[in-house]
């Protein structure tokens, strides 16, 4: 086990590598690409990206050059002209978009000025699969004659690979972690269904909190994308804690919390070895795992930080991954009803929990309950 020196060189080492970060999303790319773009043509008003997740059908906006929170989505079939560009992979400009891609798949309503009048569409693909589009969008119409489009398309083709490669790197990242992450939980006869039910209530959490935290549609998905990996570390605590029937004794507890450490370990081995260290938000898995079980008040581990010392993403994970902790049956506790979980959730508001996180997840219940419902434990075997 790790000691508590090793935390703390880990911690520190985090800090110094975070700072570092941040320079390099694919909406601060997108800013850089953008400012090229407008000095050629100045009619460019906005880059914006669509991605497809071929799951639900849903195409969500997920990046912008602008300081737009847009945060829609709407499902493909319903776009017919989306669906045309992507069968066809070509580039194309469409006057009035936004009048075309129904239920709006950009913010609705917007005033008359502000309205995009014509669009660039750019199909996203890798190999056949879609990944989504590249709008350039301009407030006047006929925007895009063929000189320009010619003219915009390399910096298309360029935003796209940039995409590609990051997602790309992300997916395997979480695929590793999470599969590691599986294996934990499977001793701890936690389900991969715990994961995937506290990994969308953390979503709609940063969702519920995006307007009045600032949060961009990206830092929505990688709260998702990261919060299954909070508890990675427990691969490395033994079975007869983990599994133990009863309560912890003190010393159990201590060597319990060791799974904090050895996460961060973990994900900074995996961080390493992905080659991930300058993928922008890579800090943020780095606080779901460090920080998952501070406290508000401070009484958490494991370094004891309190309010809005410890990351926003813990707080929100922290609140989702406590909420489905009590729902589920664990070796030493029954299962709760979510009746029972809510109001235990509220009386840990303040001083364990973030409260605008707890009011936010209350906020959601319809969706709360659409989620227990659709991601059911499966028997342990
Ligand atoms: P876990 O079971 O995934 O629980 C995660 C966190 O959810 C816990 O962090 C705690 O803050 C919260 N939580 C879980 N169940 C309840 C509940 O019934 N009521 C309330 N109010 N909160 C709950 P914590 O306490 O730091 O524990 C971390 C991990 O240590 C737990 O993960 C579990 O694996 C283990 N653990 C904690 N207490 C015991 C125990 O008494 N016996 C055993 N065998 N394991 C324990
Ligand atoms: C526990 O019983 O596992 C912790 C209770 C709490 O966090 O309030
Ligand atoms: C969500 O979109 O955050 C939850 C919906 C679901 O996947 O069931
Ligand atoms: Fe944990
Ligand atoms: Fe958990």
């Amino acid at each position: 086990m790790p000691a508590q020196e090793t935390w703390q060189e880990f911690a520190s080492a985090a800090a110094r590598h975070a700072s570092k970060l941040h320079l390099s999303s694919v909406t601060g790319k997108m800013r850089g690409v953008h400012r090229c773009v407008r000095e050629r043509h100045p009619a460019v008003h906005r880059i914006a990206l669509a991605l497809y997740d071929s799951e639900s059908g849903l195409l969500k906006t997920f990046a912008d050059s602008g300081t737009e929170l847009d945060g829609c989505s709407c499902r493909l079939q319903d776009a017919p002209c989306l669906v045309e560009i992507a069968e066809r992979g070509e580039a194309q400009v469409l006057d009035d978009l936004e009048s075309k891609v129904t239920p709006a798949l950009r913010r609705g309503g917007r005033p008359d000025g502000e309205r995009y009048r014509s669009t660039l569409t750019l199909p996203l693909r890798q190999e056949n699969r879609l990944l989504g589009f590249l709008f350039f969008d301009s407030h006047d119409s006929g925007a895009f004659p063929e000189q320009v489009v010619a003219d915009l398309l390399p910096s298309g083709h360029l935003i796209g690979m940039i995409v590609i490669q990051e997602l790309s790197a992300i997916q395997m990242l979480v695929g590793g972690l999470r599969l590691a992450s599986e294996f934990a939980h499977v001793r701890d006869l936690e389900t991969g269904a715990h994961l995937d039910r506290m990994a969308r209530y953390a979503r709609l959490i940063a969702r519920e909190l995006a307007p009045s935290h600032g949060l961009s549609d990206e830092y929505v998905e990688h709260v998702f994308l990261f919060a299954a990996l909070h508890d990675i570390g427990k691969v490395g605590v033994p079975d007869r804690i983990l599994l133990k029937p009863g309560r912890l004794d003190d010393e159990e507890r201590e060597l319990m919390r060791e799974h904090v450490a050895v996460g961060v370990q973990m994900a900074e081995r995996l961080i390493g070895e992905f080659g991930l260290a300058n993928f922008a938000n890579i800090d943020m898995l780095r606080n779901i795992v460090s920080a998952h079980h501070e406290r508000m008040n401070g009484g958490g581990y494991p370094l004891g930080l309190a309010g809005a010392a410890i990351p926003l993403e813990a707080r929100i994970v922290a609140t989702a991954d406590v909420f489905d902790a009590i729902v589920c049956s664990r070796s030493y506790k029954p299962a709760w009803t979510l009746d029972l979980a809510f109001e235990e959730i509220v009386r840990m508001s303040g001083d364990h929990l973030y409260p605008p996180a707890v009011t936010a997840l209350v906020d959601c219940r319809p969706e709360v309950e659409a989620i227990y419902n659709r991601y059911q434990e499966t028997p342990p075997h």
